[in-house]
């Protein structure tokens, strides 16, 4: 019989819609059986649509069920901390999405309580898990292009993130909210760590918004110098209106590899008007579907099989420095040096 691993989704909103769906209509090793949220009746509506679990407001609540194993924290950055470490200490095991947390303290902290406590930490970088990302990741290290000496990511959105993300109260912005991606993503190609961070930033689409948020940026731009001397580039801006957008670009010593479109599929109409055509991806959940999948599978298999996670609590804490060191980066207009004290 399979094994299915009893898993608690935490946060009805954007990503815990995706991940609820996913564990009960695309992956075979899990078993929902939870969903919490603050507002119950979002938590509800959500349990409506995967046919029906429990529903709680808070976690503690839902841990009283002691059938829980694992949790999907999909709940804003400032609560990942804190859901984490009960969960932790609760011996349920932690997927978590990105921005990890909202500093290395706490990003510390729930790694060394997950250790102390046992279990699996994983963080949702899906593009690891990606299809086209993961042959990517294949061919350098089979060094089918050479060495890795530029790797270029960018994401720009079709709209803005949650209010909360914003809100430097609650969140640390969008570069953190958007960009964690494509910072693990230039880290896990580069295959080395970042020594040196420079970012240039500002709110050119909507500057308005920088009368309600001091440090609101919607376009920017990172240079990461790697301890191998390779160079990273990350770009982003939201919102864009004309879809989700993620593409990579990898210049090895040997060749060059280039991953991602901004169409989203090879159907391009062309009247004779001459005028060609075509999608965009709407939105991350179509771009990734496939990541998210492989992610929350591949946690529960960690679980399962009793193996360290794809990604680690460890690499979510460095997609984090990133983060932190290209605000920094930002308000001194400076190279910032890791790692950051
Ligand atoms: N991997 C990805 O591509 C991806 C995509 C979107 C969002 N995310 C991440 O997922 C997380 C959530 O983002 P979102 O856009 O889904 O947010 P959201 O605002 O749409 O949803 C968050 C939900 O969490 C609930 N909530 C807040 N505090 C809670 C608590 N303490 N306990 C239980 N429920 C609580 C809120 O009521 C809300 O329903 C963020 O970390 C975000 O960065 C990742």
């Amino acid at each position: 019989m399979v094994r299915r691993v009893k898993v608690c989704v935490i946060g009805a909103g954007r990503a815990g819609e995706v991940h609820a769906l996913n564990l009960v209509k695309r992956i075979t090793i899990a078993e929902l059986v939870a969903i919490v949220d603050t507002d119950l009746a979002l938590a509800k509506q959500l349990s409506e649509k995967v046919g029906g679990v429990n529903c709680y407001r808070t976690l503690s609540e839902a841990l009283k069920n002691k059938e829980i194993e694992a949790v999907f924290i999909t709940t804003p950055t400032f609560t990942h901390s804190q859901l984490t470490i009960e969960a932790a200490e609760a011996g349920v095991h932690v997927f978590c999405e990105k921005p990890m947390a909202l500093s290395l303290e706490e990003a510390d902290k729930m790694i060394s309580v997950a250790k102390k406590n046992n279990v699996k930490l994983q963080i949702g970088f899906m593009r690891r898990f990606d299809p086209e990302i993961r042959k990517v990741k294949s061919l350098i290290v089979d060094g089918v292009i050479g060495r890795p000496v530029l790797v270029k990511s960018l994401t720009r959105g079709p709209g803005l993130p949650p209010r909360w993300a914003l809100d430097p109260k609650t969140g640390i912005g969008m570069i953190a909210e958007v960009s964690s991606h494509d910072f693990d993503s230039v880290r896990w190609l580069m295959g080395s760590e970042p020594k040196t961070v420079y970012s240039e930033a500002d709110a050119l689409i909507n500057p308005d918004f920088k009368k309600e948020y001091e440090t609101y940026h919607d376009v920017y731009v990172s240079i990461i110098r790697f301890e191998n001397n390779g160079i990273g580039v990350v770009d982003g801006g939201c919102p864009v209106g004309y879809g989700y957008d993620a593409r990579l670009e990898i210049l090895g010593t040997e060749g060059l590899i280039i991953v991602g479109d901004v169409k989203g599929g090879s159907l391009m109409l062309c009247k004779s008007d001459k005028k060609a055509v075509t999608e965009t991806f709407p939105s991350w959940r179509n771009r990734f579907s496939e990541g998210y999948i492989g992610e929350a599978e591949s946690f529960l298999r960690a679980i399962i099989e009793d193996k360290n996670p794809e990604v680690t609590g460890e690499d979510g804490r460095k997609a984090l420095e990133i983060v932190l060191a290209a605000l920094e980066s930002m308000r001194t207009n400076r190279p910032v040096t890791l790692p950051l004290r």
